[in-house]
């Protein structure tokens, strides 16, 4: 596996592999790589001939009072880690290189409407600062395929819309949500939480089961599907941020007739926020 630091080295790879043919597929992360990232590359390895990784903690979709600095960053074990995978290129550009004028809204790119719910009311500005890291490194790269986990289901759903509406030519895929045996979906946070929170953490997965096994028996009163959610959730330790049946395309609410649903969560614990969310599709 190559490393490239530069976004000269990258294109003269990125154009060296189109000479010779190759589709590329490209899996942007943030590092701090768990088995989850890892089920991308594998995934990408699949639709491309070339798999070129990024690793950039981008500050420009943190909240002032987020973790951006102590976001754990793990360079050497993720290199390892995607050289033992496979992925022919990791781009490990510094902020600098990506915001080489020190100002990461100097141009943005916003999709607007599905960004302003869920994540992304209480989150504000987190898509902004997603879709335009994505954007750069989409024109970085330029892959013909960009794979994403579908346990960040909204980002997924922002950045299909994007690549839509901005005509990029490249094809979106989600990969499935990797779980701890107890449910846990993988996640770099995960490590800011002690062994008993991971247990207890399994509880969000726990109630989006319990509450898409309820619709798939029928129920479709959804407003008292989810506040039932919220009173489970906060009694097994859960401060809720949100508990919402949406409609996969858009996210907005779902409405009875819908047949392709997403259950999404965010729930804090202790000073942890995780997400999480499963797709109930009815036919
Ligand atoms: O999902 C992530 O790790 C990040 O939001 C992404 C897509 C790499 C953009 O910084």
């Amino acid at each position: 596996m190559e490393v490239l630091t530069r976004t000269d080295q990258l294109r003269a790879a990125v154009a060296k592999a189109r000479q010779a043919g190759a589709r590329i597929a490209f899996v942007p992360t943030m590092g701090n790589l768990h088995d989850g990232h890892l089920s991308l590359i594998t995934t990408a390895r699949t639709r491309a001939d070339v798999v070129i990784a990024s690793i950039f903690v981008n500050p420009a979709q943190f909240g002032p009072d987020e973790d951006y600095e102590t976001y754990p960053r793990t360079l050497e074990r993720d290199q390892a880690l995607l050289a033992s995978q496979g992925t022919d290129f990791l781009f490990t550009p510094t902020v600098a290189e990506v915001y080489p004028h020190g100002d990461t809204t100097r141009t943005s790119v916003e999709v607007t409407g599905i960004t302003d719910r869920l994540c992304g009311a209480s989150r504000p500005g987190h898509f902004r600062g997603v879709t335009t890291v994505v954007s750069k490194l989409f024109n970085m790269v330029q892959p013909d395929v960009a794979v994403f986990g579908q346990k960040d289901f909204q980002q997924l759903q922002v950045i299909r819309r994007m690549v839509e509406d901005l005509d990029f030519p490249i094809q979106v895929m989600g990969a499935p949500t990797l779980r701890e045996q107890s449910g846990l979906a993988m996640s770099s946070r995960n490590g800011y939480l002690n062994e008993s929170q991971k247990q207890q953490a399994a509880g969000i997965y726990r109630a989006l089961c319990a509450c898409a096994s309820d619709i798939e028996s029928g129920a479709r009163d959804f407003a008292d599907l989810e506040t039932q959610a919220v009173i489970d959730l906060a009694d097994a330790g859960f401060r809720i941020d949100y508990f919402q049946i949406c409609r996969q395309s858009d996210l907005e609410p779902a409405m009875e007739a819908d047949r392709e649903l997403a259950i999404l969560a965010a729930a804090w614990l202790g000073d942890t926020r995780l997400i999480d969310n499963v797709q109930v599709n009815l036919d």
